[in-house]
């Protein structure tokens, strides 16, 4: 029996991808007062906590991942009093609002980073990784996330800058005492607006070995080269306990990190309750258990295997921390096309993950659309995908010399916008989600799945969610008992 009682462990929450929820004014795009719109809807499932992706002003070359004002919302979105009625609309119904933290880069369109470009003794430069070149390459190996090269030359100071992920999302230095202090007094005016915490996105790539050093193992191996010298790096638990002292721990909320490579042992330096750190963190070891290499490259999985992880993540954090619980998001193909089976047994297979997900140790996410058993959507050409990770692994491939149809085939198992299609509303047109010409295209079978249809149903999905949601609340032991394997 766990015996930290903490209300973010009784909490189940929603994950909100705001550009594909819901769209109140016809331009295509899902926006904040969208959002308010559905809060009622929120409520009848019973979910305690939402989380939004990012909604900063940003010139979306990552869906808002690119910051270029932390204190300012993104114009499509909407407005910061749009902002302070969703949370105040949020609130009143008993519901939290976590937002997303993204201060591993900020967008190349921040002021800090124009200002850092401008030139080398600009008091900004420090701001980011800016490097010259090693016999007019890059500074060093690395690659980037979304592929390609980690470094951007600018002609105007003759130097590299840092991306781990694109072009237009420069590092931001962390080892700068300025750069944290700013995060810092940015973090703070959000709390005390009144938000619930935060989701911290690749927060444990933010310390980055001094000297950035070639890694030369990594271009053997081949895959992403150079993680090796930022994932967990040597100061990311100083710099994390110094947030947390000077401003997480001044406020009632809840904290979630986005740490890709992390094993339950290293897990452990950022969640244990004695560290003050964070709350919980997401880790990937299920997300990578059906491939190899890299997430194109599938390969077949076993239930045993998803057992054993869960198992081990579960004994490991016993007592000393918490899990996190999810197994879709924004980034991610949905669960029940993945996991499970997303046509004969699309109802069953859904309410079965969702047990999991729901008894299990640890705080649940749903991912919009989970809650009605939502699904891969069937791209047919690439311009249907809108993700600048797909699109850059679709010119890679393609320069590889790939055909269209086999770059298709691992799009339509892999890519993010997956998840990124429309929530479905109804069986109208666009699935209800705007009266005009959405972002990014419809699942073809939302006549069949839809929010309409599961209202309608007492033994749909959605209800069954509800049911689980409850049941967690009426229960305690279901949050803080122990778990044991039978088989
Ligand atoms: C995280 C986000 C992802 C984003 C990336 C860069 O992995 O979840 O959507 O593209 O960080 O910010
Ligand atoms: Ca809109």
């Amino acid at each position: 029996m766990d015996l930290h009682k903490k209300w973010w462990k009784e909490a189940v929450v929603y994950q909100i991808y705001p550009r594909s929820f819901y769209d109140s004014n016809g331009d295509g795009i899902g926006d904040l007062p969208g959002i308010i719109e559905k809060l009622d809807y929120l409520q009848e499932l019973g979910v305690d906590v939402i989380w939004l992706n990012p909604i900063y002003k940003s010139p979306n070359a990552d869906n808002g991942y690119d910051i270029s004002d932390y204190y300012d919302i993104m114009d499509e979105f909407g407005t910061m009093e749009d902002f302070d009625r969703l949370l105040n609309e949020a609130h009143k119904r008993g519901i939290k609002i976590v937002m997303d933290l993204v201060v591993n880069h900020t967008s190349d369109e921040h002021k800090w980073f124009l200002e850092s470009k401008k030139s080398k003794d600009s008091l900004y430069r420090n701001f980011y990784f800016w490097r010259p070149g090693k016999n007019g390459k890059p500074p060093n190996n690395w690659t980037s996330f979304f592929g390609g090269p980690a470094w951007e030359y600018d002609p105007q100071t003759g130097e590299y800058y840092l991306h781990l992920f694109a072009t237009k999302q420069p590092d931001l230095n962390w080892d700068n005492p300025q750069v944290r202090q700013e995060v810092y007094k940015m973090i703070k005016w959000w709390l005390e607006k009144g938000i619930d915490g935060f989701r911290m996105d690749v927060i444990n790539l933010i310390s980055k070995v001094e000297g950035l050093p070639d890694d030369e193992e990594g271009e053997k191996t081949g895959g992403l080269i150079g993680f090796k010298y930022y994932a967990n790096g040597p100061r990311v638990h100083e710099y994390l306990q110094e947030m947390n002292r000077e401003v997480l721990s001044k406020y009632d909320i809840m904290t979630v990190g986005e740490t890709p490579f992390v094993t339950p042992e290293i897990a452990k330096l950022y969640v244990e309750y004695d560290r003050n750190e964070l709350n919980m963190i997401f880790h990937f070891e299920h997300m990578d258990m059906d491939c190899e290499g890299s997430k194109w490259n599938v390969k077949s999985w076993k239930l045993t295997d998803l057992k054993k992880i869960m198992y081990k993540w579960y004994l490991a954090l016993k007592d000393k921390g918490w899990n996190s619980l999810y197994l879709n998001n924004h980034d991610q193909p949905r669960m029940v096309s993945r996991f499970g089976n997303d046509k004969k047994y699309r109802v069953e297979s859904a309410k079965l993950l969702a047990t999991l997900l729901h008894t299990w140790q640890g705080t649940p996410y749903i991912y919009q659309g989970e809650e009605i058993g939502m699904t891969n959507c069937k791209f047919e050409s690439i311009d249907e995908f809108r993700d600048i990770e797909t699109l850059n692994f679709y010119r890679e491939m393609k320069e590889k010399g790939m055909s269209d149809d086999s770059i298709l085939e691992i799009l339509n198992k892999r890519s993010r916008d997956h998840a990124r299609t429309p929530m479905q509303w109804d069986d109208s047109e666009n699935a209800g989600f705007t009266t005009g010409k959405p972002w990014i295209k419809v699942n073809p079978n939302y006549k069949e799945i839809n929010v309409k249809k599961a209202l309608a149903d007492k033994g749909s999905i959605f209800y069954y969610y509800k049911k689980l949601i409850q049941l967690r609340k009426r229960y305690p032991v279901i949050v803080y008992g122990d778990v044991q394997m039978l088989l």
